[in-house]
């Protein structure tokens, strides 16, 4: 293998730069030559390639969103945009390719392998923690952290005017953002999609609390949650229950965004190397993750299929510290 290519797919995520960065730099290291292709599938079915030396990737360890850009592309899906992306990868002398993304991203890898052979190998990037095969994905701390600040803003204000928060947070169909924001910044009560809801104990606990004279609380709502969202929530709450003045925050993509923690540019950077080193070593269809902070490797069929699992002794964490 002689030129690889690299690229950031479906939503950004901070430290996707960073995990770019030790891939270009790794590959450098072992003589191969990088081509960054723009815009994830997007720009690999349109040829937006550029040749990476080491300073394509200087100065930015510490910048969230992607300098590749990135996009989510429905004509990847298809056969035919596949064949055209393998046209310009032939053309541009690619031989093998970095896929940094979540399960979309993945799924999109492994169609491209099964279809053209092409050696490919993913690294865990998404706000959403929720790949199977990693403890950990590229910008969830940073997202957590962006998350629990807000948190921390909000209850200021909640406390100043004795009010109750709902607070939506991202996840899609996962709840890790919401269960670990929701431990790390005291609030009541999380709802999440991997539990039944449970609007009437919620109730029951918000009567308790204002019974003892509690003035203010903050309920976090994964946006994958069942019940529908923290606007629907607030309106259910407030059918049975209406002491609290209510007020809804969604905090949307600003989790997406930001300067990545520490954590997030170590994970990333250590993941980027792997991936190199994995699609050196001949292995492909596969992705690289952490495990017990050990890098592993998990079949994109595997990493497609199953979900990371939930540890539901923290949502009983919640409940028991809420008091
Ligand atoms: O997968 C990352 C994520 O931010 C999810 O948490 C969210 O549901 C989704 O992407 C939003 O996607 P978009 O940016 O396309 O609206």
């Amino acid at each position: 293998m002689k030129r690889i290519g690299v690229l950031t797919s479906g939503g950004d995520a901070p430290g996707m730069n960073a995990c770019l960065r030790a891939v270009v730099r790794t590959a450098i290291y072992h003589n191969l030559e990088v081509v960054g292709i723009y815009r994830g599938y997007e720009g690999m079915i349109d040829g937006d390639f550029l040749k990476m030396d080491r300073h394509s990737v200087s100065n930015i360890i510490q910048r969230g969103g992607t300098i590749l850009k990135t996009s989510r592309s429905p004509r990847f899906r298809t056969e035919e945009g596949r064949q055209t992306a393998y046209n310009r990868l032939k053309e541009a002398g690619v031989e093998g390719l970095v896929v940094i993304g979540g399960d979309g991203s993945y799924a999109g890898a492994q169609a491209f392998y099964h279809q053209t052979k092409m050696p490919i190998v993913g690294v865990p990037g998404t706000i959403d923690n929720d790949l199977y095969g990693t403890d950990y994905t590229i910008g969830y701390d940073t997202a957590l952290n962006t998350a629990v600040d807000a948190i921390d803003k909000i209850r200021n204000t909640a406390d100043s005017h004795n009010r109750l928060f709902i607070v939506e947070v991202m996840g899609r169909d996962a709840g890790f953002i919401a269960l670990n924001t929701g431990i790390a910044g005291g609030a009541e009560a999380v709802l999440i999609p991997e539990t039944p809801t449970y609007i009437d104990q919620i109730i029951t606990k918000l009567e308790t609390g204002w019974r003892h004279h509690k003035t203010s609380s903050i309920i976090i709502v994964a946006e994958g949650d069942d019940s529908g969202g923290a606007m629907e929530v607030k309106d259910k709450i407030n059918e049975k229950f209406t002491e609290y003045d209510t007020r809804v925050v969604i905090l949307g993509h600003v989790q997406r965004g930001g300067i990545p923690s520490c954590k997030d540019r170590v994970m990333a950077s250590r993941l980027g190397h792997a991936a190199v080193e994995t699609l050196m070593e001949g292995l492909t269809n596969l992705a690289v993750g952490l495990k017990n902070n050990k890098i592993v490797h998990t079949s994109f069929t595997k990493a497609t299929k199953l979900h990371q699992e939930m540890d539901l002794t923290m949502f009983e964490l919640v409940e028991i510290l809420s008091g």
